[in-house]
């Protein structure tokens, strides 16, 4: 079991010559059970701050704080022994350098995640330097931004019009510019995303973004079916998990009440 570097993602997608480039597997998770599952078949599993509203609950995912990212990344860095562990930067972690690098620095010191992500493009750049410059290996974020979306209306996608291309595809440049190692492309064009894949020497991470991206994250309790207050388009739903939880609880509560649990060779 060969841990998962920066560099092995990077050269997935330029690999040694002769050999074919290879997509990267992404999915998030939050807790040591789930990230000892994925653990072994995915390259990176995020520690995302979309844990606020698919475990928590939350409408959003701005009341996510540093505290519960460093809670969460703790419990999956304990699951996760080979991915590439990233952990969100939470909304309002990062508003100035002084904070934003006493933050970032707070998941190397506090726990085992391979680098921070952060959200925002070309503002950000000199932000993503600075953190770089300390030896912290980030990963960028552009086109729909979660955090953003009280500030422009709701979860808008990204790269509609010439326009808009053109500012997702210079705030993915600014990003790798700045030192990022890896990019997040959320609710970007397919077509621009393909686009801003080719011209970028660092690997793209599509969500809702199209086919043409580097690698490909989806929300974990999306992909296995076990969040069902809403599905977006861009989810492909690998497990009815919570029609297999339902069953299983129905099961579970009848055989309690029928007193066939437990039965002699679960007792003592
Ligand atoms: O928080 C999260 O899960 C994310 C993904 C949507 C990329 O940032």
């Amino acid at each position: 079991m060969k841990k998962i570097t920066l560099d092995t993602l990077q050269r997935k997608k330029h690999p040694k010559e002769g050999a074919k480039p290879c997509k990267i597997s992404a999915i998030t998770a939050y807790d040591a059970l789930f990230a000892t599952l994925f653990d072994p078949y995915i390259d990176l599993i995020l520690v995302g701050d979309s844990l606020n509203m698919s475990f928590n609950a939350y409408p959003d995912t701005l009341s996510a704080n540093m505290q519960t990212m460093l809670y969460h990344t703790k419990a999956v860095c304990r699951g996760a022994q080979r991915a590439f562990v990233v952990a969100d930067m939470p909304y309002g972690s990062y508003t100035n350098e002084k904070q934003a690098l006493k933050n970032a620095l707070k998941f190397y010191q506090h726990t085992r995640a391979d680098a921070i992500k952060l959200e925002g493009g070309q503002a950000r750049a000199p932000l993503i330097k600075r953190l770089v410059q300390e030896g912290l290996a980030v990963v960028g974020h552009v086109g729909l931004l979660p955090q953003s979306v009280r500030g422009v209306g709701g979860y808008k996608i990204v790269g509609k019009t010439q326009q808009s291309a053109q500012q997702v595809l210079e705030d993915a440049l600014s990003v790798q510019e700045a030192g990022a190692g890896l990019v997040v492309l959320e609710g970007v064009v397919a077509s621009v995303a393909t686009e801003i894949s080719k011209c970028l020497d660092i690997p793209t991470i599509g969500i809702g973004s199209g086919a043409g991206c580097d690698g490909q994250i989806l929300v974990f309790s999306d992909m296995l079916g076990l969040f069902k207050a809403f599905k977006p388009k861009f989810v492909r739903t690998y497990l009815e998990g919570a029609t297999l939880v339902e069953n299983a609880l129905k099961r579970y509560v009848q055989d309690i009440q029928t007193g066939c649990f437990p039965a002699q060779q679960e007792s003592y």
